[in-house]
């Protein structure tokens, strides 16, 4: 599919992150985890750690203004989750539960081993869900935006599947640039602005390993909306008023059956939240974490 973008497109959202990178003093590390696995993070800040995991197929760049306004109040640190930015892929294939193990490393790394407010998009949400269950302890918070605790359904597995396949036939920008117009509100994938710029370059960026890996990896996820009434710690849940990835009305009625929760739906955004509507994503997770 030709989504349209343009080369000057693409270039001025390069010359812009390159741009904002500088400005905020951003670190780049990275480190090798368990298995052989190098995980690149940008860590911004100090203060309460808060780690930001995102979604398929994107990366880090997805946090960028995050890393912006909130590492003014905590330590803000973005990894980019296996084969996908910087980080590498040693290894197939992997689980939730192997990305949750990366996040764990990644805390006892870089925060001294404090505990961490944990927020995740869409599939960084469901490595959140088994970090949770894994290392409820280390959890201050949780974030859970654009994402939804069910598996898959059979169709769903199968759709994984063939987009695994066609990654390594075709090539990855075939098997994902049909999700483009699902992931921005109708009017930013109209506008061919910075939302969709972004995410074109991030879709754009993922290797047909990452790809086939990551679909292999979600159509095995675990089920949590059994366990959703023991997840005790507090929660705040977003999603987008035209995200049909993890729709507004499924989402709060999830959200509802959490013991200490806040569910916000943005309007304006799809399944990019913190892209799309960075300001109000933004305020939000300020006004949440502040008083703990
Ligand atoms: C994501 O944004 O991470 C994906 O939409 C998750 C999924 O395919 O279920």
């Amino acid at each position: 599919m030709d989504v349209g973008g343009t080369d000057v497109g693409a270039r001025a959202a390069m010359d812009r992150q390159a741009h904002d990178e500088r400005q905020l003093g951003m670190n780049k590390l990275s480190f090798l985890a368990k298995r052989g696995n190098l995980i690149s993070v940008t860590a911004a800040g100090e203060g309460m750690p808060l780690i930001l995991l995102h979604g398929f197929p994107l990366d880090q760049r997805l946090w960028l203004q995050q890393l912006d306004y909130l590492s003014k109040n905590y330590c803000v640190i973005a990894p980019d989750l296996r084969g996908f930015g910087q980080s590498t892929l040693t290894e197939e294939p992997y689980s939730m539960a192997d990305l949750a193990e990366d996040v764990e490393q990644v805390r006892q790394h870089l925060t001294d081993d404090q505990p961490v407010a944990l927020c995740g998009l869409s599939m960084g949400g469901y490595v959140a869900f088994e970090y949770w269950r894994r290392y409820s302890k280390r959890l201050t918070a949780l974030i859970l935006v654009n994402t939804k605790p069910e598996a898959d359904t059979d169709q769903g597995r199968a759709d994984r599947r063939a987009m695994s396949e066609r990654a390594h036939q075709l090539g990855s920008w075939q098997a994902v640039s049909g999700m483009l117009p699902k992931l921005l509100s109708e009017e930013h994938f109209a506008q061919r602005g910075a939302p969709f710029h972004a995410a074109e370059q991030m879709l754009r960026a993922c290797s047909a390993d990452a790809v086939s890996s990551a679909q292999r990896a979600m159509a095995e996820r675990a089920d949590f909306i059994a366990l959703l009434p023991a997840l005790r710690t507090p929660t705040m849940v977003i999603t987008g008023e035209e995200d049909t990835i993890a729709p507004p009305t499924a989402t709060r009625k999830w959200a509802a059956v959490l013991p200490d929760s806040q569910c916000h739906v943005l309007a304006g955004a799809a399944h990019l939240t913190p892209l799309e509507q960075p300001q109000q994503f933004n305020r939000l997770v300020h006004e949440f974490l502040a008083p703990m």
